[in-house]
């Protein structure tokens, strides 16, 4: 999903998406990009562990930083047959980071279908054409 997320934002002209695992994710990573897609399994009707550390290591960090406040952001989520519960609380943590929610999360329940991936490649399309644009 993630791919195809950053397939969709190199269709945009001039764009490109930077695909980084959570646990090698700095602060200084979210406040260089010009958005952010969090992208999680759920787990226990949580996020995974790996988002949940990546957000305990850069909240104090970057919760008043001019450079990452107002930070376009979206959601995307793996799930076996539900994901609200990982999207409720990652969205809680975004609200803190005063990130600015751009396009309603993406759900996937059990495998991933051709359709998801279609709809995660216009989201990256959609970001980046919104950021281009200066929408966002
Ligand atoms: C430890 C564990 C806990 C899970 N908990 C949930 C859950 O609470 N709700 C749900 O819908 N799916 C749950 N699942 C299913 C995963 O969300 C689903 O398989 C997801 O696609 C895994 O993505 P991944 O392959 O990137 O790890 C769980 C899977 C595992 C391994």
């Amino acid at each position: 999903m993630a791919e195809a997320i950053a397939a969709g934002v190199a269709e945009a002209a001039g764009s490109e998406a930077v695909l980084k695992k959570a646990f090698d994710t700095l602060a200084a990573d979210i406040r260089a990009c010009d958005a952010v897609v969090f992208c999680s399994p759920e787990y226990f009707g949580y996020m995974s562990g790996a988002i949940k550390d990546l957000f305990d290591r850069t909240y104090e960090e970057l919760r008043d930083d001019p450079r990452s406040v107002k930070k376009p952001c979206c959601i995307v989520v793996s799930a076996g047959n539900d994901g609200t519960g990982a999207v409720r609380q990652i969205e809680r943590l975004c609200k803190g980071y005063n990130f600015k929610k751009v396009q309603h999360p993406i759900i996937s329940k059990g495998p991933v279908t051709d359709a998801t991936l279609a709809h995660c490649r216009e989201l990256g399309a959609t970001l980046a054409e919104g950021i281009n644009a200066k929408i966002f």
